[in-house]
């Protein structure tokens, strides 16, 4: 009998198993079946929405809104909220985003400015994936940007704040994974108050003259990594805003850009920090900056704990930078005051530099850089046609710190 039992309770627990659809789990919702056009040319804003309530309200457990390929799909700036659902959600792009390409066909909702294009707020476990192309098509917005400058009669959308492409904030427990963004009006990926968050095999381009075209930004960001990606950019390739801890980066080719970069940090007198940065097998080609860390005179805080290693410099300028005396306009004064940088170790760092100095420390006079740790350094002049001559140069001031190792070019304020 009880043998009987047992073989009773097993047939209907397989049974269960084989009768339960796999797919429930991973229920799909396609934008097309909420009337999305996917033509380029008609707004498929209102069916990503209603796809997205949807989901939110979807009892499989990790049900997958799916972007087909084949298509390109235009979106005017929304954002996806997150608080609606426990469990995962997929978004799975294969194919186009893209945004109006006119300014003023970007629907703002009556803001002055537009922000942010496509927004994730407050999400948790959000998975977004695929081979799919998030195209900003902000070159309009850097023609005219290019008429700002004096002009009277500014074009206000223009010359303002300009949208960043993908926002996730106030979030947890992300993947973004896979996709190309291109030809963000401004940065193309950003990551504001955002924890575990995984980006990694990611296409950024841009055209290396378009302004401000940050590949991914951190801003309050914690536990990030970043890894195996191509960045492509007119600004930085990574910029680590105020408030990043716990950052891993890895695996980057970056170029053309201003390369992997800690701050700006310490504008106007802001007290501001970051801690604890890892970046480690990273190409830079032809960028105007490497490993850089540039903070404002006059500011407060921190960077600390940080480690760039493992690096190859194909031509870039300053492969090696801190810069405490950062300032992208004409009227900057020394204070006493700044962002104070300590423990910052720059090792095996090689290749090339297209212009001296190859490496370039210049820390604060009256809170000098403390705990800089060069090892294994061999950077050479590009071969070309200058009359710079092939000897790289090293500069820095109020450095304290060592040199280990092999160290080329040599640092002068190191032992
Ligand atoms: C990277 O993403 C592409 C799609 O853009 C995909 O085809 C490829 O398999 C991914 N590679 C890895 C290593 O995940
Ligand atoms: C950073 O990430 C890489 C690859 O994802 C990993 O190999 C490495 O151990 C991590 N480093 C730290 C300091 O967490
Ligand atoms: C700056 O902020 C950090 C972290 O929030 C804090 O620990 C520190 O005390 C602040 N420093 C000043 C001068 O306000």
């Amino acid at each position: 009998m009880a043998k009987y039992l047992i073989l009773l309770l097993l047939v209907s627990i397989l049974g269960a198993a084989t009768s339960t659809p796999s797919r429930s789990c991973n229920q799909v919702y396609s934008v097309i079946d909420y009337g999305a056009v996917g033509d380029g040319d008609t707004d498929d804003t209102q069916a990503f929405k209603d796809a997205w309530k949807d989901v939110c309200k979807s009892s499989s457990c990790s049900p997958i809104i799916q972007v087909p390929g084949g298509k390109t799909f235009l979106l005017q700036p929304l954002t996806f909220n997150g608080e609606c659902k426990p469990g995962q959600i997929i978004f799975q792009v294969d194919g186009t985003i893209t945004a109006p390409s006119d300014p003023n066909d970007w629907n703002c909702h009556g803001n002055k400015y537009c922000k942010q294009w496509i927004t994730f707020d407050e999400v948790a476990n959000l998975v977004i994936r695929g081979s799919g192309t998030v195209d900003g098509r902000g070159s309009t917005w850097w023609e005219r940007h290019s008429s700002c400058k004096g002009h009277k009669h500014k074009d206000k959308r223009v010359c303002g704040k300009k949208p960043t492409g993908l926002t996730i904030s106030h979030s947890q427990n992300v993947h973004l994974e896979g996709l190309t963004f291109k030809d963000s009006p401004q940065m193309h990926v950003a990551f504001d108050r955002a924890e575990w968050v995984y980006a990694s095999n990611l296409t950024i381009q841009a055209p290396g003259d378009s302004p401000n075209t940050d590949g991914i930004h951190l801003q309050h960001a914690k536990n990030i990594f970043i890894d195996h990606s191509r960045i492509m950019t007119g600004d930085d390739c990574i910029s680590i805003g105020d408030g990043s801890s716990q950052i891993n980066i890895s695996r980057i080719a970056c170029g053309p850009g201003h390369g992997i970069s800690i701050g700006s940090l310490g504008i106007d007198g802001e007290n501001e920090t970051v801690e604890d940065v890892h970046v480690s097998f990273v190409v830079f080609t032809e960028t105007t900056n490497g490993a850089r860390i540039k903070t404002w005179q006059g500011g407060k805080g921190f960077a600390r704990n940080i480690v760039f290693e493992n690096i190859r410099s194909e031509g870039a300028r300053n492969p090696i930078i801190i810069d405490q005396y950062y300032c992208d306009h004409k009227h900057c004064t020394e204070h006493s005051s700044a962002v104070k940088i300590s423990n910052i170790r720059y090792e095996n760092i090689y290749g090339t530099s297209r212009r001296k100095p190859a490496v370039h420390i210049a820390c604060s006079k009256a809170v000098p850089c403390t705990d800089i740790l060069l090892n294994n350094i061999h950077l050479e002049a590009v071969d070309d046609d200058d009359d710079d001559g092939d000897e790289p140069s090293a500069f820095c001031s109020n450095v304290q710190g060592h040199a280990m190792g092999h160290v080329f070019p040599p640092l002068p304020c190191l032992s």
